[in-house]
């Protein structure tokens, strides 16, 4: 059968105006969005089919992932993806990734126990622990995304009892090795504590580097580990409303069996889509991979031309560059010139917490054209 084809390269800016997603509607039209971590591509064909299909067949009601192939999908796709062996019985849905994070650090967390994050990192980390009544505890990254592991290790050691894992790291792109991964388990196996490893952009991993699951590492991972995940990211399908809680041991599946009830719904296109994804998505996803490969290269060599004196490493995964800022003079939060003289929109490094002065984060999923244009007009503010 042939291969779909996708034109990743030329996306009209006019189509991508009409979108009422959160990425085109929260700045005028004058405004080049390049913040959330929406892409710009055309969806998978099989995808936009299975979507298709439900709407012509007004199949519009809730969802029903215990009865959809949902979790068979997520671990074929685990298996050819990454090699690694899912039990589609330790698969539970849940509607989005931060969600199920949250519903799980509330079972395993009591009040005011410390919650390792590594900054600069994803936001929305930084409301949920103290949402659910624990307290936040920072262990920075190095510049290159690294995790500090002898760091982590004290906090444990200090009565710590969990992490949250983001691997790979948002926004630094950084993919943990697995050699890294081991000795994380082991330590957090030794504290008594659990590694909440976020592994939404892991397909996204790029030519270079190897993602390695979490729970795949070793038997003290699976024990202490409990991953979620989701085709949202890889797929552009965030909308949706479905993600994974994925366990490997009879401890881990133990909490997510006291999960409260409004963590396990879930989205009925959400789940469509995932299975579509997971299932035949491959294709477009090769090709997506070669683009963002391509894209961060590209924004290597526009960068040294235009903004020489940003510091910026191509991330190993995903489609967000975290670009260091600090020589051009915008200040802490680069973004507010940017957005205010440039007028692109991107993501400002403080809200990434510590490490994140003077940095920001542009989102390449999307053309080359694009990408050239908000270099060059960051760059004509600088
Ligand atoms: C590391 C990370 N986790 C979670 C999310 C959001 O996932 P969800 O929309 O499923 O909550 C994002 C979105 O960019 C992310 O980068």
């Amino acid at each position: 059968m042939p291969h779909d084809q996708y034109n990743l390269t030329e996306i009209p800016l006019g189509r991508l105006r009409r979108r009422r997603s959160a990425k085109w509607t929260t700045f005028p039209d004058d405004v080049l969005p390049a913040f959330v971590a929406e892409m710009d591509f055309p969806l998978a064909r099989p995808v936009k089919d299975a979507l298709v299909e439900a709407v012509e067949l007004d199949d519009t009601g809730y969802a029903n992932p215990a009865a959809s192939h949902l979790a068979d999908s997520f671990a074929g796709f685990a298996a050819r993806r990454f090699g690694w062996e899912v039990d589609p019985g330790q698969v539970t849905a849940t509607s989005d990734v931060v969600g199920g994070l949250r519903a799980l650090l509330d079972l395993v967390t009591g009040p005011l126990e410390g919650v390792v994050v590594t900054p600069p990192v994803y936001f929305p980390f930084f409301s949920i622990v103290p949402e659910v009544g624990a307290e936040l505890i920072e262990v920075p990254v190095a510049p290159d995304g690294k995790l500090d592991l002898e760091g982590i290790a004290a906090r444990f050691q200090a009565g710590a009892r969990a992490m949250i894992l983001c691997s790979p790291h948002n926004p630094t792109g950084a993919v943990p090795s697995r050699s890294e991964l081991e000795q994380l388990a082991e330590m957090a196996a030794e504290a008594d504590a659990w590694i909440l490893a976020d592994e939404i952009h892991a397909p996204l991993t790029l030519p270079g580097v190897t993602h390695t699951p979490f729970l795949d590492v070793s038997d003290a991972a699976r024990e202490c580990g409990i991953c979620v995940t989701s085709a949202s990211k890889t797929f552009n399908i965030a909308g949706l409303g479905c993600a994974v809680i994925v366990t490997a041991s009879q401890r881990a599946a133990r909490i997510v069996s006291r999960l409260p009830a409004g963590a396990t719904h879930c989205g009925h296109f959400g789940v469509i889509a995932s299975i579509a994804a997971f299932e035949r998505g491959e294709d477009w996803l090769d090709q997506v991979v070669a683009r963002l490969d391509a894209n961060r290269h590209l924004l290597k060599d526009l960068l040294d031309e235009y903004l020489p004196d940003t510091v910026y490493r191509p991330p190993q995964a995903g489609y967000l560059a975290w670009i260091d800022a600090g020589e051009l003079g915008l200040g802490i939060d680069p973004s507010a010139l940017i957005l205010e003289k440039a007028g692109v929109a991107v993501s400002g490094g403080p809200r990434f917490g510590s490490g994140g002065s003077g940095h920001f984060r542009l989102n390449i999923g999307t053309s080359p054209e694009l990408i050239e244009s908000a270099v060059r007009s960051i760059a004509g503010i600088a």
